[in-house]
């Protein structure tokens, strides 16, 4: 039997909205580690760290405000250019976060998914993303997509390589198919920084934008929601008048 998560500590409960006001995929930035660290005078992995606690709350905050879908961006194809310290220790970071929560990301019935390239991943975290997902395949409640050695034009680029491989039409709707996740709708950065930073950026053509000031290990399930409520307020129109 599937579990809920425990109810945030303040009694806080998601925002009540009509299901069609409620984002079906929601795309998360979790920015703001480094200067959270700074900010303490810490070195920027325990900003890292710290934001561990912060994904858990979220993706409990996503669980009950009955999203489907939530994307966050671990580790970007340009992080390789961190300094070598830094990226050797979000790999090992990765590895241990998947290690320490894929159970109860399974116990909550959450679909764990991994997207990215696979190309310079250390294999032993490439090995713990495939573990989780198979753990959690047949989970029915809220896909979780770890986006870890991940790029927006190179997720589009190679879905249109392995469509012109196997002689399909390239079109909108063929590569939208053929991407990891679905558009997405609402799409969330923290820390005060408004970019999309080349993620999910074909998903993301027609999202709402979201950005919030807090730090992403500041962040915890009541700022999801917030971003929820600005979502649901605002006239999605897609071009039409
Ligand atoms: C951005 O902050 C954050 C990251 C690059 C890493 C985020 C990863 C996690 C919270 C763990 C999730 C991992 C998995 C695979 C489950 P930043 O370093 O860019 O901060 P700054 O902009 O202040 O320097």
């Amino acid at each position: 039997m599937p579990a809920a998560p425990p109810a945030h500590p303040s009694g806080a409960r998601p925002p009540t909205l009509p299901p069609d006001r409620v984002p079906r995929h929601v795309a998360v930035v979790m920015d703001g580690n480094g200067r959270w660290a700074a900010g303490r005078g810490l070195p920027r992995t325990e900003g890292h760290r710290a934001g561990e606690e912060a994904l858990v709350e979220v993706v409990a905050g996503a669980i009950e405000a009955q999203v489907g879908w939530l994307s966050v961006y671990a580790f970007s194809t340009e992080n390789w250019r961190r300094t070598p310290a830094e990226v050797r220790f979000l790999m090992g970071y990765s590895r241990q976060v998947l290690r320490a929560r894929r159970d109860l990301f399974d116990s909550w019935n959450v679909r764990v998914r991994w997207s990215g390239q696979r190309r310079r991943l250390w294999p032993s975290v490439v090995t713990e993303l495939v573990e989780a997902e198979a753990l959690t395949a047949g989970n029915t409640g809220l896909t979780l997509t770890l986006c870890v050695n991940y790029g927006g034009r190179a997720e589009i680029a190679d879905a249109a390589a392995r469509l012109a491989a196997a002689e399909r039409p390239i079109t909108e709707e063929s590569l939208t198919a053929d991407l990891s996740t679905p558009d997405v709708d609402l799409f969330w950065r923290t820390s005060g920084e408004a970019r999309l930073s080349n993620f999910l950026i074909w998903q993301a053509a027609y999202a709402e934008l979201v950005f919030t000031g807090k730090l992403w290990p500041d962040v915890d399930r009541r700022d999801l929601w917030d971003a929820i409520v600005q979502y649901a307020d605002r006239d999605r129109r897609y071009g039409a008048a």
